[in-house]
């Protein structure tokens, strides 16, 4: 039998890029290795949580004992998401594209000597955190991500609103942190009540700590 604090409880956590095809063999992405939103996804099992993640392309292993749905584009991790649902809490940390491209071209785009590059029309993306911190099955608990790389705080709050999350954990992910793709991470995070600003810790002590807040917060609530 299952225990810990999060025993009972269903998390969806999304991780990783999207994939976004612009045909079979070209696509846009962001940067994102998984790392932190594998760790959380292990960090909520962990404390007992039956967690699902929905892994965009990353290179590194699944977390063992955990289900994972692998998706490549944002509309599949949508969809892969909203049918975890109902769930008691959502971590969204995936970097998914803000846009796909409009028209996925069916064979490779040729590259014609000579002529102009071909134009790129985008589409936009579904917003994967702000559907599930609106929906009618809202997850008690909804975690948010914000990766910036200025006015770290602003951003975070009107983020919080806007998605519909109750903690927004916000990093800096300038050219020079290391973060981004790196094994640590200095968050800060931000709910109603306030911004706690955490030290500079690895990406795992991260979950273990977000984890932690999740299930005491998640004790608060009921
Ligand atoms: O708006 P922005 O991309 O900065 O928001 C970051 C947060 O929103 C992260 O938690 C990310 O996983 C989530 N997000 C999402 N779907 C999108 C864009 C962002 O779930 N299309």
């Amino acid at each position: 039998k299952v225990s810990g604090p999060l025993a009972g409880r269903k998390a969806i956590v999304t991780s990783g890029p999207t994939h976004e095809p612009i045909d079979p063999v070209r696509y846009i992405a962001n940067r994102s290795s998984g790392r932190q939103g594998h760790a959380i996804a292990a960090a909520l099992a962990k404390l007992g949580a039956d967690v699902t993640l929905v892994s965009g392309p990353v290179g590194i292993a699944d977390p063992p004992g955990i289900r994972v749905v692998h998706v490549e584009r944002a509309e599949e991790m949508l969809e892969a998401v909203l049918a975890g649902l109902p769930a008691d809490i959502a971590v969204m940390v995936a970097a998914v594209a803000d846009w796909r491209v409009a028209t996925t071209a069916g064979e490779k785009i040729k590259k014609k000597p000579g002529e102009a590059p071909p134009p790129l029309q985008l589409a936009e993306n579904p917003d994967i955190l702000k559907t599930v911190g609106h929906h009618a099955q809202r997850p008690k608990l909804v975690v948010g991500f914000a990766a910036e790389t200025q006015n770290l705080e602003t951003n975070a709050r009107e983020k919080l609103k806007r998605k519909g999350a109750d903690l927004i954990v916000a990093n800096d992910v300038s050219p020079g942190t290391g973060i981004m793709g790196g094994s640590r991470n200095s968050v800060r995070v931000v709910s109603k009540a306030g911004i706690d600003a955490w030290p500079d810790l690895s990406k795992e002590e991260v979950a273990e700590r977000l984890a932690a807040l999740i299930a005491e917060r998640l004790a608060a609530l009921s």
